[in-house]
């Protein structure tokens, strides 16, 4: 794993951004795996701003995201795919037939998650996944407890997330139970990963990370498993 330490989560933002530039300067037409949460909205911001000044082309790049809520429409404000839309996509040249967020609003949720992993599988795999992390080290929605091997699954989401998202909510009863989840054997399958660390909340999950145990109630922890892992972190998140 290669930790890089950044000044700000504004260093860290940009940082990331040229690192995913860079995978779609040198494979133009390949596949990124995309995450939601408050901490890749930087990244995504400077990642428009590449694009604005002439500096990446996305008309060839597919995108599968990580995770969305269950039960979700798409056009809920609150959905990720909504979020995608309004953080990134409408802002970029991506085809909109090329992005790929898991359909929360689908009756049957097993044919959609194994059609999720063989839609990924088809278009070759994921060259770059970027993940955020929780603050109890899950990784999407692979909660403490994941399994190594699990592919796209339908989960519950333990208290804690549910305490934690429900700032996005207007109150925690309004929190999907469930989300649809890339599982952590479906992300480990990615050719490289870039993990995004921001802020002291998220210390302790950035300490697991940085001790020797793979610990399956620190999803995150599995990561250590995977030959090509830059996590990018800023101070606050390293200092605590
Ligand atoms: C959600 C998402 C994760 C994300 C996490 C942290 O639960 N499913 O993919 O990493 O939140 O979000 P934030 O960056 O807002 O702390």
């Amino acid at each position: 794993m290669n930790i890089l330490i950044c000044d700000s989560y504004g260093h860290l933002s940009e940082k990331a951004a040229e690192m995913i530039a860079r995978q779609v300067n040198t494979k133009p037409d390949c596949v990124l795996g995309l995450a939601t949460g408050s901490t890749p909205i930087g990244t995504y911001a400077a990642l428009t701003k590449l694009y604005e000044a002439g500096k990446v082309d996305f008309s060839r790049v597919t995108s599968y995201n990580l995770d969305e809520y269950y039960p979700m429409s798409p056009e809920n404000p609150q959905s990720y795919r909504y979020f995608m839309e309004e953080q990134l996509f409408r802002h970029i040249n991506i085809r909109p037939e090329a992005t790929h967020v898991p359909d929360g609003a689908t009756d049957n949720p097993s044919a959609t998650c194994a059609d999720y992993d063989r839609q990924i599988e088809a278009a070759g795999g994921i060259d770059l996944q970027l993940l955020g992390i929780g603050q109890n080290g899950h990784i999407g929605f692979n909660e403490p407890g994941a399994t190594l091997h699990a592919s796209t699954h339908l989960t519950p989401l333990t208290e804690d997330t549910i305490a934690a998202n429900a700032r996005f909510f207007s109150s925690p009863e309004e929190v999907p139970t469930h989300a649809i989840s890339m599982g952590m054997g479906s992300i480990l399958r990615a050719r490289s990963i870039l993990l995004l660390i921001s802020g002291k909340n998220k210390h302790a999950a950035l300490s697991q990370l940085l001790s020797d145990k793979v610990d399956p109630l620190c999803p995150a922890t599995f990561l250590k498993l995977h030959p090509c892992v830059t996590v990018l972190c800023d101070r606050e998140a390293y200092d605590g």
